[in-house]
């Protein structure tokens, strides 16, 4: 094998993609390639989960969870500190992993890393603040409060363009709150999961919780399906399509399960008359070609009022055309290739749709061939001219799409930002105040993230992340999320010798 980070990451020829409180030697699933979309070259095989498989690593799961539920918070924080230490002893290695099999740029594999690690921190500090509420009861004698305990097995399911940050990001939480878990990592990155848990396992094994986070590699149709059906399961986090994530909501809705869903996005960044051009500009440079357009934050709109859309759409022209392209394992590559050729057969599909819808793209458009590009999964950075009787927009296509609109007056432009199904992220430049507290304000930005003079993407993990409207209404990571990885139990204790009854009522006496 040519990368010596494989080695160091334990990457086999072949692999198990089954972790049931130890690898399953060979899982009875299909074999699976993981293909890397820099060469289009298998990286490596892994064999996938069959149905007895998962249920291997649901039992792993309900053992581990009967345990570790009774470990105190802050000692499952300990745990937590430990495997930070492991991912910062891994960063590069996994950060170049990240790389290989999904293709974003060196920076960003390794800060992918870093929000792991950052998690970790939060989730140690966290272990010791799940705090409850104390209430004044209404009877005398009585104490009411609040307590929170965890659910049981959460279902993580997470998607190809963060392989490793998203399942941290539920799996910190979901540990310190008591639970134990179930990892569907996306079948086009699976060895970026089998790392991860060979990096976790000293530590998983040292605190005799080896079943405590397991890892099922499988496709959504089968596995997917058993794992969100499963009623063992009252907790699924989903990384992905709106589509898929109907699909869960229905499953799981179903059973009266509970989900936490992070769906696509369609994010817009407005440009006001004052905004400062220098610092939007980078903004939508990582914002719209960052990740090659694949993340769920990705810019996927520029709304610009009309006395600077002139001067921005030449700079970014400008800018596009500077933007290196190509091997994301080199230093100097700024972009590069989508996931698979499927994603670039629709990127393409919505540059000709937005042509025919009357778009007019001024940068880019154009699907990349021959040297460098063989894997056929690398496209141009593109600007498209957009109007709001074009229907394209409204989609999120896994691109570097970025649609150009103009407008007049800021009113205007909030509706025209709110006028998508989706709602995740969102940004104003402007250094004008009324305008920034108008798109903060009820009838301002309708995201579950709204930032000012901050692009739509790279969120700091301490915020709750996630959107409102088809992005599902789900929050992971920081702030109160992870209230939702745990139930909340209300009791009330009479010390009395007195048995009053609430609201006052007398019955019988
Ligand atoms: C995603 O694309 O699913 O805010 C997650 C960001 C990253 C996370 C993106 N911190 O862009």
């Amino acid at each position: 094998m040519a990368y010596d980070f494989l080695k160091n990451l334990g990457i086999e020829d072949v692999n198990s993609g089954v972790w049931a409180g130890e690898w399953i030697k060979e899982p009875g699933g299909s074999v699976i390639d993981s293909v890397s979309p820099i060469t289009g070259d298998v990286i490596a095989k892994v064999r996938c989960a069959s149905k007895e498989d998962y249920e291997s690593a649901a039992s792993a799961a309900q053992e581990a969870f009967e345990k570790w539920r009774m470990i105190p918070g802050p000692v499952r924080g300990q745990m937590i500190r430990e495997m930070a230490d492991e991912l910062r002893k891994y960063k590069k290695d996994l950060g170049a992993l990240v790389t290989l099999e999904m293709g974003k740029i060196r920076a960003e594999g390794e800060g992918e890393v870093q929000e792991m690690i950052d998690i970790c921190d939060f989730a140690v500090g966290l272990s010791r603040q799940m705090y409850g509420k104390t209430m004044h009861s209404e009877r005398p004698g009585h104490r009411m409060y609040e307590q929170w305990h965890p659910l049981g097995i959460v279902g993580i399911i997470s998607a190809f363009n963060f392989p490793v940050a998203v399942w941290a990001w539920n799996s910190t939480i979901a540990a310190v709150c008591g639970n134990s878990m179930i990892w569907k990592p996306s079948s086009k990155t699976p060895l970026c999961a089998i790392a991860v848990q060979n990096i976790i396992e000293p530590v998983l094994k040292r605190h005799d919780a080896a079943g405590l986070m397991n890892t099922v590699v499988g496709r959504g149709s089968e596995i997917g399906e058993t794992l969100i059906s499963d009623k063992r399961v009252p907790l699924v986090s989903a990384t992905g399509s709106c589509r898929m994530g109907r699909r869960i909501g229905e499953v799981v809705g179903k059973r009266l399960g509970r989900t936490i869903l992070e769906l696509g996005g369609n994010n817009a960044i407005i440009a006001t008359a004052d905004a400062d051009l220098d610092m939007c500009l980078r903004t939508v440079m990582f914002g719209a070609v960052g990740t090659a357009g694949q993340r769920c934050t990705t810019t996927r709109r520029l709304i610009m009022h009309k006395d600077i859309a002139r001067d921005l759409t030449d700079r970014l022209v400008s800018a596009y055309g500077q933007v290196p392209i190509g091997d994301p394992l080199d230093q100097a590559t700024l972009m590069g290739p989508l996931i698979d050729r499927a994603a670039a057969a629709d990127f393409g599909q919505a540059v000709s749709m937005a042509r025919e819808q009357g778009g007019s793209v001024i940068y880019g458009g154009k699907v990349l061939e021959g040297d460098g590009f063989k894997s056929g999964c690398y496209v141009e950075p593109t600007l498209i001219k957009a109007d709001e009787n074009m229907k394209i927009w409204r989609d999120e296509t896994f691109a570097p799409v970025l649609y150009l609109f103009e407008y007049e007056d800021v009113d205007e432009a909030i509706r025209l930002h709110n006028c998508v199904d989706q709602g995740l992220s969102s940004s104003m430049f402007t250094l004008n105040l009324r305008e920034a507290e108008s798109f903060l304000s009820h009838r301002g930005s309708d995201c579950g993230i709204a930032n000012i003079n901050v692009g739509t993407s790279g969120a700091e993990i301490g915020g709750a992340f996630g959107g409102e409207k088809d992005t599902g209404g789900g929050r992971e990571a920081g702030s109160d999320a992870w209230k939702a990885y745990m139930r909340r139990q209300t009791t009330t204790i009479n010390w009395t010798t007195e048995l009053p009854l609430a609201q006052g009522i007398k019955f019988g006496d």
